[in-house]
Order: structure tokens, then C-alpha cells, then sequence
């Protein structure tokens, strides 16, 4: 029997390596959801692939630097053994870079874009017969239908099902190379997203992470927005706990906040990312929202969330950050009380606002302020996680501690990592866990009672 012409012979395998945010962790697995419909399989293994995707990310100039290395070594590595496994990039990169890693260097043998998966197999058989002299395949740009999605994962990192709700993002702060890679944001369908849920109890699940750019900005024409998503997937039969990222801090509305205190199944995490603690920065950034705006939104999450934690991410250097300015930031860290926060040195993307501004922090600067905000979270941390010492908290397990025979590690509802020695280590079950001191992140913690089965119990927010 014929084959359609886009298939893969039986066999052929894809070694897929992923970079980036958690959307494109979302986006490999529907990558060989999509291919697996076209014959190939996914291998860990790129010596025995036949094609080596990069799923990539631009965020920063440095992230984009590993993937260009790590193509030139697979490039050299197959040239060497006179084998030639296909190279392709996929994800943000290929949206930016495309014509100069295909077209120009020909460093990769085709680029595909975040909106074009549904291609991939068809220009991957394309790019297989091509001669090296032949134009590489290049699929990018935006479209309003490309919803992916992925089958739940087997065993998903803390064993949280990824869901994504959205693509690309409407908001336009000025350092962000999203807007340019992933597009304007597009929403998924409520019914579509509820599916992916059931699938994923279905399988066995019990957490979802519901993920995009900008999750809090979901709109589904006037009647649903974020926080009745949230309250549907909470409902969805089955489902312990959602989770959910990144949120904006314009978006974190007085109705947002309630709906994830009043429900006991939406998690009392929120990451809410920051960027700067000063307000010329802020205004810079085009952020929308100012430090006080910030704080009140964290005041009124404490008061209506009870056990809700925080963790962001602040970009230190932005063009134009003073001393006093960075100082500000610092006193934010300190105010708010993050459990963890990301940070990075400003990086100027091209065809960003912020890339027309001089970057004027020396590098020198920015690495000294790196230092100086890991520290002062580090010292914000501890007392923060000195004061859970002798805490009742409610934690799921997720795997098995590397402390020793009988030691688990589990995860608190409000995302603390927590390890404990358990009789019976049941992933996903939940337990009362007594916090009896803490190493770095991670709290050590003793079994307070039996296990907790069902949602419905008190799961979330207790
Ligand atoms: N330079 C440095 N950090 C950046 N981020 C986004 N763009 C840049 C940039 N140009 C950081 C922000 C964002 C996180 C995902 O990456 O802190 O929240
Ligand atoms: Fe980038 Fe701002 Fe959109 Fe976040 S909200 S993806 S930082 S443009």
C-alpha cells in the first residue's frame, strides 16, 4: 500500500533536546505527539536518531549562544563519522534566526516555527531528500489556529501535567523578545483545554500546570476570563490540584486572588515576576504597574490566600539602572519575602524597545548586582524558612529523596520541596508533613499524620 507522501518509513526516530521556558517543554512533547502520527519515535538517544531537533529559546543572548555551540558540535560529531543525521531548529530561534542558521551558514538543515508543528513531519521528509545544495526547509510566522496538544506526559518533572491555555502575549515590556518570537497571544479553547485535563486524570494524573507567557491575561470573549478557567479546571473530576504560570502583576485582580483562596484544589502559589523594585525602571520597562501596585497586590494575596507562598524574577543592568535605582529593588526582595527568585542580568535583544537604549550598565555592575540580589534573597529566605520550623504542612509525594533508603521527597501545595523518610512513598499521595528544620530550599520535615487520599479534603490553600 501506498504511503502519503509526508509519512516517515516505519522507524525512523527523532531526538528531540530542549531549551528554554516550560512552554517549550509542553511544546517537544506535542513535537513527538505530532511526529508519532507520522511513523517516527522518539529516541534518547541522538547517535541512533535520524533527525536531531533543538527546541530552542531567544530569551537571552546567552541561551541563544548554547544552542549555536551545541549545533556546531552535533554538526561535527556526524560530519565526523560520515553520517549525516538531520539537524533542525524549532521554537523561538527558528522564529528569529532562521534565515541566518538555515539559509546563510547553513548551520541547521531546516528551522521550524512555533505556529508551524503541524508541518513538521512533511518538511522533515522534505529535508531528508534534499541535497546539500538544495534549499533547506524554513516554516515560520504566526497563525491564529495553531493550538498544539500534547498527550500527558508518563511521568511529568513534579509530577505536574504541563497544559498550555495560550500562545504569545499581548504586552509589550521593553526588553521582551516573546512578542516578536511567539506572536500575539491566542488563546486555546476553554473545551479544548478542559479535554487535555480529563486526558490527563484519564491517565492517571492528579496535577495539571496550567502554562503560558501570560496566563492571567486568558480572556475567552467577555464571560470567561483567567480566574473562571481556573475555577472549571479546578472542578474537572479527579483533578488534586492546579497550579499555574506565569502570572502578570497587572493581572493578579481582586477576583484572580479570591478564586484561588476560596478554592482548596488551586494551589496558593503564585509566580508573579517582579523585574525591578523601582519604579523609573518599571515605568522603563513599560511594566504597567508600579512598586506599590506590587505590594498591595502581594498584601491582599496574604490576607485572602491562606498559605500562599511567592517566587519571581527581576532583571538586574536594565539600560539606565542606577545604584539608587537597583538599591530599590533590593529593599522589594526583602519587603516581599520570595521562597525563590530568578534573576538575570539584562541582556539587550535585537528589535526590542530596549535594544535602541544604550546598555549602559557596565558588565562588571550587572554581575555585582547579580551577587548582591541572590544574596540578599538567600538572607530573606532563611528567616522565612526558620519561621516554618515546627509548621503543620500538607505535601504530596512526587519521588524518591536522594537521602537515603526510606526518604521521599515531596512537594507542599504552596511548591516547597520537602524530604521525609515515609513507610509508603505512594507518588501523589498526600500527607501531613511537621517541618523540623531546612537545608538551603529544601525543609526537612517528619510524617505528622496518615495520608491524605482525596481533593476535596482541604488539598490546596489549607
Ligand atoms: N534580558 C534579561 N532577562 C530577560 N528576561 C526576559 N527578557 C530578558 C532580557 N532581555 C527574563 C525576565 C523574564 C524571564 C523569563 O526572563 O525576568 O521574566
Ligand atoms: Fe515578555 Fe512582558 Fe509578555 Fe512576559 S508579559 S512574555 S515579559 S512581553
Amino acid at each position: 500500500m501506498d504511503r502519503p507522501r509526508d509519512e516517515a518509513p516505519p522507524g525512523r526516530l527523532v531526538y528531540v533536546e530542549t531549551y528554554g521556558c516550560q512552554m517549550n517543554v509542553y511544546d517537544s512533547a506535542a513535537i513527538v505527539g505530532l511526529l508519532g502520527a507520522h511513523g517516527w519515535r522518539q529516541t534518547d538517544d541522538p547517535d541512533r536518531a535520524d533527525a536531531l531537533l533543538l527546541n530552542t529559546c531567544s530569551v537571552r543572548e546567552h541561551a541563544e549562544h548554547r544552542v549555536i555551540s551545541r549545533l556546531g558540535e552535533l554538526r561535527q560529531r556526524y560530519a565526523r563519522d560520515g553520517r549525516r543525521a538531520l539537524l533542525g531548529v524549532c521554537g523561538c530561534m527558528a522564529e528569529r534566526l532562521a534565515g541566518v542558521l538555515v539559509q546563510g551558514r547553513r548551520i541547521a538543515d531546516l528551522a521550524v516555527g512555533v505556529d508551524q508543528y503541524d508541518r513538521l513531519a512533511e518538511l522533515l521528509e522534505i529535508a531528508l531528500r534534499a541535497g546539500p545544495q538544495e534549499p533547506a526547509p524554513i516554516a515560520i510566522g504566526h497563525r491564529g489556529d495553531a493550538h498544539y496538544v500534547a498527550p500527558p506526559a508518563a511521568n511529568p518533572a513534579n509530577n505536574s501535567h504541563l497544559v498550555t491555555i495560550h500562545k504569545g502575549c499581548d504586552y509589550r515590556c521593553t526588553y521582551c523578545v516573546v512578542p516578536l518570537t511567539r506572536g500575539p497571544q491566542r488563546e486555546k479553547a476553554p473545551e479544548v483545554i478542559l479535554a487535555e485535563v480529563a486526558a490527563v486524570v484519564a491517565a492517571g494524573g492528579v496535577e495539571v500546570t496550567l502554562l503560558g507567557q501570560n496566563v492571567t491575561a486568558y480572556r475567552c470573549g467577555e464571560a470567561l476570563d483567567f480566574a473562571g478557567l481556573l475555577e472549571r479546571v479546578a472542578a474537572v473530576p479527579g483533578l488534586r490540584r492546579v497550579r499555574f504560570l506565569t502570572g502578570h502583576p497587572r493581572d493578579l485582580s481582586d477576583r484572580l486572588l479570591r478564586a484561588i483562596g476560596a478554592d482548596p484544589a488551586i494551589c496558593p502559589w503564585l509566580h508573579v515576576p517582579a523585574q525591578s523594585g523601582s519604579d523609573r525602571v518599571l515605568k522603563r520597562m513599560k511594566r504597567l504597574y508600579g512598586r506599590a501596585d506590587y505590594l498591595r497586590m502581594v498584601e491582599k494575596a496574604r490576607a485572602w490566600i491562606p498559605q500562599v507562598t511567592f517566587s519571581g524574577d527581576f532583571i538586574v543592568g536594565f539600560p539606565g539602572e542606577t545604584d539608587a535605582d537597583f538599591r530599590d529593588t533590593l529593599e522589594l526582595v526583602r519587603g516581599v519575602g520570595y521562597d525563590t527568585i530568578f534573576s538575570f542580568k539584562y541582556s539587550a535583544r535585537p528589535g526590542t524597545p530596549a535594544a535602541r537604549l544604550p546598555d549602559d550598565v557596565s558588565q562588571t555592575t550587572k554581575r555585582e548586582r547579580l551577587a548582591a540580589l541572590m544574596a540578599a534573597q538567600d538572607e530573606a529566605w532563611r528567616q522565612l524558612a526558620a519561621a516554618q520550623v515546627g509548621q503543620t504542612v500538607r505535601a504530596a509525594v512526587e519521588a524518591r529523596a536522594r537521602r537515603g533508603a526510606g526518604w521521599w521527597r515531596l512537594r507542599t501545595t504552596n511548591n516547597r520541596k520537602v524530604v521525609l523518610p515515609l513507610r509508603d512513598g505512594a507518588v501523589g499521595q498526600e500527607h501531613e508533613v511537621l517541618i523540623t528544620g531546612f537545608k538551603d530550599t529544601t525543609f526537612l520535615g517528619e510524617a505528622a499524620a496518615g495520608p491524605r487520599a482525596r481533593r476535596g479534603d482541604g488539598s490546596c490553600g489549607s
